[in-house]
This record gives C-alpha cells, sequence and structure tokens, in this order.
C-alpha cells in the first residue's frame, strides 16, 4: 500500500511554497521526477556517455546497449515488441510524425479523419495541417450528450483514420479505446490513440487496447522533459516512412538520394536523446517497483476524495462526468463568479499548485461555454491530507475574493 513516505523519493517535497509545504496538484501539466531517475540520469552522463550506433570503443558501446535496453524497457511497459517503440520528444511529436509521415503514404485526398472536440491541441492541430496539405476531411468524433462516444453513430460514419485520446486532460473522462479500435477496424480505419493522460493513471497494455498508434510523454510519468515514445503497430512501420532524414536511419548514402533503414530505427535520424531513453526507462521502471496496481488503486481514492469534496459545494461547478469513477486523474473546476487565474494565485499562496486557464483544450472550453477552469491533477505522491489543503485554499479564497 502506498503511504505518505513515498513523497521522500522527491526531494521537490523538502521545499517550502510561501511558507507551506509544497501540495502539487498539477501532474496532468507534468510530473515531479524521482532522485533515483535523476541520478540515473546523471550517472549515465558522467560516466557512459558516448553518441550510440557508431563507435566501437567501449563506451559507444555500452551507450547504445543503454539505449537500445531503454527501447525493451519501454516496450515491456506498453506489452508490445522493440520493434515497435519509436523514441519521441513528447506526445506532440509522435501525433505530428504520423500526421506527416503515415498520412501522406497511406491516406488519399477526399478520405476522412475524426477527431473529438474534447482533444489536447496536440491531438487537433497536427491532423487539421496535415489534412489541409493532403486534401483530407476532417470531422468530429460524435458524442453523447454526456462525455462517452456515441458508438451507433460513429459506426454510421465513414472514415479512414481517427485520433482520440486515452483520457481528456480537461475532464478525466476516460475513453474505451478497445471499443474504438473495434468500430475503427471493421471499417479498416486506422486507430491513434493520444497516451498522454493516460499513461500515468491506467494499465496503458496497448496490444490489449488493440490501436494502431500510441503515443506518450515521459515528463507526465516522472521522467525527464524531452523524452516519449510512439507505437507503431508491426504491420504498421512499413508503411510509416522516415519522418526526418539525417544520420543514423540508413543503409547508404549518394548525393541523389537515400536508401533509408526499414526498422523502427529510422525514426532516429540524427544523434537521439539518449540520455533521455534512458531517464524514461528509469522512470518506467521505478513506477513499476512501487506497483501499477498499487499506485492506480491509491489514486482511485485520491480522485473520488478530490471529486466529492469539489462536487459537495454549492458555489463550485465541476466539468466532466458527474462520477468520479468514469475518470481518473484530475477534476477540472471553477469557483462560481472567480477567475480562474485569481483562484490559482491565492492557492499558490498556501503552497497548492493547480492549473488555471484553457489547459490547450479552447475547442472543448468553448463548447462547455467556459473562458477558463481550475485543473487538480493527482500523481503517484498525492494523498487525501493534499486533497483538505487544497480545499482549506479554496476556502481562504472564497474569504479574499467573494
Ligand atoms: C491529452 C494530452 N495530449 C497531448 C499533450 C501534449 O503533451 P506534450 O506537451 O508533452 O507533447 C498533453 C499535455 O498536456 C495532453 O494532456
Amino acid at each position: 500500500m502506498l503511504t505518505e513516505k513515498i513523497r521522500t523519493d522527491f526531494p521537490v517535497f523538502t521545499r517550502k511554497i510561501n511558507g507551506n509545504r509544497l501540495v502539487y496538484l498539477d501532474n496532468s501539466a507534468t510530473s515531479q521526477c524521482p532522485k533515483k531517475v535523476i541520478d540515473e540520469l546523471s550517472d549515465y552522463y558522467l560516466y557512459h556517455r558516448a553518441n550510440v550506433h557508431r563507435g566501437v570503443h567501449t563506451l559507444s558501446e555500452e551507450s547504445t546497449d543503454m539505449y537500445e535496453a531503454a527501447r525493451k524497457v519501454t516496450a515491456r511497459f506498453l506489452n508490445v515488441k522493440n520493434t515497435e517503440v519509436a523514441f519521441v520528444k513528447n506526445a506532440t511529436e509522435g501525433a505530428n510524425l504520423i500526421a506527416f509521415s503515415f498520412l501522406p503514404a497511406n491516406l488519399k485526398k477526399g478520405d476522412t479523419i475524426l477527431v473529438s472536440k474534447y482533444e489536447h491541441h496536440s491531438n487537433i492541430l497536427p491532423w487539421v495541417e496535415s489534412a489541409k496539405l493532403l486534401g483530407l476531411n476532417v470531422k468530429q468524433i460524435p458524442f453523447t450528450k454526456g462525455y462517452a462516444i456515441d458508438y451507433e453513430r460513429l459506426s454510421k460514419m465513414d472514415f479512414t483514420f481517427l485520433a482520440v485520446n486515452q483520457v481528456s486532460n480537461f475532464l478525466g473522462s476516460v475513453n474505451d479505446i478497445s471499443k474504438i479500435a473495434d468500430v475503427c477496424h471493421k471499417k479498416g480505419a486506422y486507430l491513434f490513440v493520444d497516451g498522454a493522460q493516460g499513461i500515468p493513471h491506467l494499465p496503458s497494455n496497448v496490444t490489449n487496447l488493440g490501436c494502431d498508434f500510441y503515443t506518450f510523454s515521459g515528463h507526465k510519468i516522472y521522467a525527464p522533459f524531452g523524452t516519449g515514445a510512439l507505437y507503431i503497430k508491426d504491420s504498421l512501420v512499413s508503411k510509416t516512412p522516415p519522418f526526418m532524414f539525417g544520420g543514423g536511419m540508413i543503409k547508404s548514402v549518394t548525393l541523389e538520394s537515400g536508401d533509408y533503414l526499414n526498422e523502427i530505427e529510422k525514426f532516429d535520424a540524427g544523434t537521439p536523446n539518449i540520455g533521455g531513453a534512458i531517464a524514461l526507462a528509469s522512470a518506467l521502471k521505478y513506477f513499476e517497483s512501487i506497483g501499477k496496481k498499487a499506485i492506480f488503486s491509491n489514486e482511485e481514492k485520491v480522485l473520488h476524495y478530490l471529486y466529492s469534496q469539489l462536487s459537495s459545494q454549492k458555489d463550485i461547478q465541476v466539468y466532466g462526468p458527474t462520477k468520479a469513477e468514469k475518470r481518473v486523474g484530475l477534476v477540472s473546476f471553477n469557483l462560481k463568479g472567480v477567475h480562474s487565474h485569481d483562484l490559482a494565485s491565492i492557492l499558490d499562496s498556501e503552497g497548492v499548485a493547480v492549473r488555471s486557464g484553457q489547459h490547450c483544450t479552447m475547442p472543448a472550453h468553448k463548447g462547455l461555454g467556459l473562458v477558463a477552469s481550475v485543473r487538480a491533477s493527482i500523481g503517484l505522491y498525492n494523498f487525501q491530507d493534499d486533497i483538505d489543503a487544497l480545499m482549506e485554499g479554496i476556502n481562504i479564497a472564497r474569504k479574499v475574493l467573494k
């Protein structure tokens, strides 16, 4: 069972923020890094640093082994093959890679892409921009009056590619990826999943999810910035051309053209973020060492408490699914009559870090008629005491701002 002791793994919790203990509830924006992960990153840079795949000397071989071992750890975490995992700098790059390499090679003018109105901008804009270049149509995934996908209407639609989040970073709602995959594959359509908010809160067994592409950012799961992965289903790796060109991804080069690797390494153009990949694997191993079950069951309790505390207040409007069981990781809300930035500033003065604004989901905010919202999002080091501190902070804001 997880206890507050886990916070000792994260030096940031020794800090005082405006004289208070740090209550970090901005995990959907980014999580904190355990010291162990930073130590492994530092060990790599201090004792093993060398370029990969190019040298026969000891350091280069060590570096290559560590980099490829990191790919294996990432693949194991997702329950997919090593040959299906490309390293990317974040989920945004994962989406752009597919939008500007797979789509041009496999979709044709007039084909339709579906995206949902509850996506992060990073899972809207790559498709919209690629569609402009390729002459594709972009349409909306149909939703029920609630926040669930309308499968009946979806199965009647004509489309070739669908991009959706596993978990919404604004509503916390969870999409049933296996069910969406069934609908897509019956039509011969491809499914891209943005796992940025799913990876830290759900068992992201990508083989079981059945999607064709899945991407996530390392920094949302306790790894450093600039790290992440993109899963490409085995049978689609050869159908996805390289996204960038340069050293490290070629078979042969002339001044007129290049012959490129067919395998997943074709996405490693230039010197990759070797230390980052190693640190990503270190964070995933740290996560596994605590145990996915223990993390998810603690988060479920904390989220339930967060949701019930916020939704029981008459002057707080909570957005998204009305039952805590249908969401993971976060609750977005507003204190009536108070701008989200004002509330977030007062909370900060009490040591409570939350996000305010539109969380890169402008269409979703607009759709609900909102200018902005406050988002409290949890991680593996959050417990009931953090939610109590948030609620105390909101009480103080009421006195100051209302
Ligand atoms: C659902 C979702 N998708 C994509 C992203 C983009 O992640 P990154 O900025 O790490 O590329 C985020 C970041 O908040 C997100 O929440």
